[in-house]
């Protein structure tokens, strides 16, 4: 038997959108791993009765079968479903690391983002990489049809998770099917700008280009009190703000020792929306961690 955790994500960071994400420190999903003759998979943990266990609709089945990689499969999860946070991608990935090293098919981390991707697809309807791709490698990561680009960051950050459901289909069905050329250049100068503060742990450029005009707007109408709490914390410090992945969580970047006061203004402005939500006082981290 095999234990891997493999951490939460958020992916987009506004200007990115399905190209960036970063691992998170915090939460994550526990998944363990033992060699059988055909898949089966028990979930337990926050959210596990709305996830199915049989293989065919599990994250996880679609990723043991590209492997060809008969297992019994526990997921714990510790990554809300639905949140924004890559929890499909979180149970992918760590089912991905497992069972690779546990059938010891000696693919790379790299080589792994694809084949995780494919679970992601039975839960999202659309196989992206930006949610696999920094929970199986870790850090930043800019996920293209060339593949994946790592970058080791250190950036404070906070995850604000409400208690609302968006689903990513829905999420999904809200983006623009177009944008104007102003659009195109101002998203391209704010990824830029986010990438460079990625390279220079730099939250002011990385809050920077957190913004994009595109899809979040379009995104933040599934979310009660989205703009309250992004100039919440902005007014508490936060050098940006936007939505995590399909949301609802909302994800800021602060200066170090500045998350407690911009979570706590996060969670008082959904609260003056009568929404509970609670908040991950996190960083960038590592990528899956086998046992
Ligand atoms: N890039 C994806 C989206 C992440 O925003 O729809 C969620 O799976």
């Amino acid at each position: 038997m095999l234990t891997v955790r493999a951490p939460a994500t958020s992916a987009n960071l506004g200007s990115g959108f399905d190209v960036f994400g970063v691992a998170l420190d915090r939460p994550g999903d526990v998944v363990r791993v033992s060699k059988a003759d055909a898949v089966s998979i028990d979930v337990t943990g926050v959210g596990s009765q709305y996830i199915p266990e049989d293989p065919e609709k599990n994250t996880v089945g679609a990723v043991a079968e590209a492997l060809e990689a008969p297992a019994h499969i526990e997921i714990d999860k510790g990554v809300r479903p639905a949140s924004g946070l890559g929890s499909s991608a979180a149970s992918a990935a760590a089912a991905a690391v497992g069972l690779n090293e546990l059938y010891d098919r000696g693919y790379s981390r790299e080589e792994l983002v694809p084949i995780a991707a494919k679970g992601e697809a039975v839960v999202s309807g659309d196989a992206h990489d930006d949610n696999v791709a920094p929970s199986i490698m870790g850090g930043f990561t800019i996920a293209t049809d060339e593949g994946v680009t790592r970058v080791d960051a250190d950036i404070p950050l906070v995850a604000c998770l409400p208690d609302i459901v968006v689903s990513t289909r829905d999420a999904r069905r809200v983006v623009p099917e177009s944008a104007r050329v102003e659009q195109l250049v101002e998203t391209v100068g704010r990824a830029a700008t986010l990438t460079t503060g990625m390279h220079r742990d730099d939250p002011d450029l990385v809050g920077q280009g957190m913004y994009d005009t595109v899809v979040t707007p379009a995104r933040a109408e599934l979310i009660d009190g989205y703009e309250q709490v992004r100039t919440a914390a902005q007014e508490a410090g936060a050098t940006g703000v936007t939505i995590s992945g399909a949301g609802p969580t909302v994800i800021a970047a602060c200066h170090q020792g500045n998350q407690r006061a911009v979570g706590t203004a996060m969670i008082d402005a959904f609260e003056a929306v009568g929404v509970d939500a609670r908040v991950y006082q996190t960083a960038i981290g590592e990528g899956a961690t086998v046992f």
